[in-house]
């Protein structure tokens, strides 16, 4: 039996994602894993201070020399190119987010998660099994809030950090730094959460419903 629960009479029905979830889903899975990258290779390949050797031995393997200071900087040249695409990926991060929030007011009221979360509160039943099913649905979704919330805080604290130049923005650079590194552990924790929640659900209790956020599962009905 594919996953999942619905609204409504038949509570335990199976639940569809709209093609716009599918979509917005799938295009948000590469630009976080962009984005991550940028972070992995920025905190170890291109850290400044691990290439300052390299460009100091690279230049003095042609016969020149350099000062520390001066292979330092070439260095953080590329530290920078790296975050500056770091930072572009973040603009296409922001516009993700904000396309979510247009799909959630525009959608099927049914779909939306409040409404979900809401409808799954109102379902009352005295069977043990369905009411682990419940709160466990319960807790995915609000999950999903929860990963929201952190999006929102790396997006705006990011734009902060993105726009340094605007004098109004100055004062909050630094506690934006400061959350922008400390909301990333959130992000790490939910995508090893989410991972692992949706394969084992896939492998044991709710077979399809990966498939399920790639098509619209319609041969289920057949
Ligand atoms: C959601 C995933 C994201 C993660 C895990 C992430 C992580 C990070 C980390 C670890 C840093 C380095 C902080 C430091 O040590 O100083 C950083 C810097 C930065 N992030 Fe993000 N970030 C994310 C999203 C975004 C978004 C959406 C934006 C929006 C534009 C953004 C813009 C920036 C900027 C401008 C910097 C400063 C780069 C520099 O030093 O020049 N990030 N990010
Ligand atoms: C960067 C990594 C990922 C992020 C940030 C992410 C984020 C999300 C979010 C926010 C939702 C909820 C969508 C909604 O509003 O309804 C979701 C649902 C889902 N994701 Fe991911 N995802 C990631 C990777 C993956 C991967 C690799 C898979 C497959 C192996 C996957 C499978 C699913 C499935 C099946 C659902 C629907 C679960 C349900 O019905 O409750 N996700 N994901």
């Amino acid at each position: 039996m594919p996953y999942s629960i619905q609204t409504g009479p038949g509570f335990f029905k199976k639940q569809k994602n709209a093609l716009s979830i599918r979509i917005w889903h799938w295009l948000t899975f590469i630009g976080i894993t962009a984005s991550l990258t940028t972070v992995l290779l920025g905190s170890t390949m291109f850290k400044t201070k691990n290439n300052i050797s390299t460009v100091m031995d690279g230049i003095s393997e042609k016969g020149g020399s350099v000062t520390a200071d001066q292979a330092r900087s070439v260095a953080h040249a590329y530290s920078d190119k790296l975050w500056n695409t770091h930072k572009i990926i973040g603009f296409v991060l922001c516009f993700l987010l904000l396309s979510r929030i247009i799909i959630e007011i525009y959608q099927q009221k049914n779909e939306r998660i409040a409404v979900r979360i809401k409808n799954a509160l109102n379902f009352h039943t005295t069977r043990q099994n369905e009411i682990l099913e419940r709160n466990h649905y319960i807790l995915v979704k609000r999950g999903y809030l929860v990963f929201y919330f952190l999006f929102l805080m790396m997006a705006l604290t990011g734009l902060v950090l993105a726009f340094e130049d605007v004098e109004l923005l100055k004062p909050i650079h630094k506690t934006a730094n400061s959350l922008h590194s400390f909301f990333q552990y959130g992000i790490y924790a939910y995508i090893l959460v989410h991972i692992i929640g949706v394969i084992r659900a896939d492998m044991y209790k709710h077979r399809g419903i990966v498939s399920g956020m790639i098509h619209d599962g319609n041969e289920w009905e057949k």
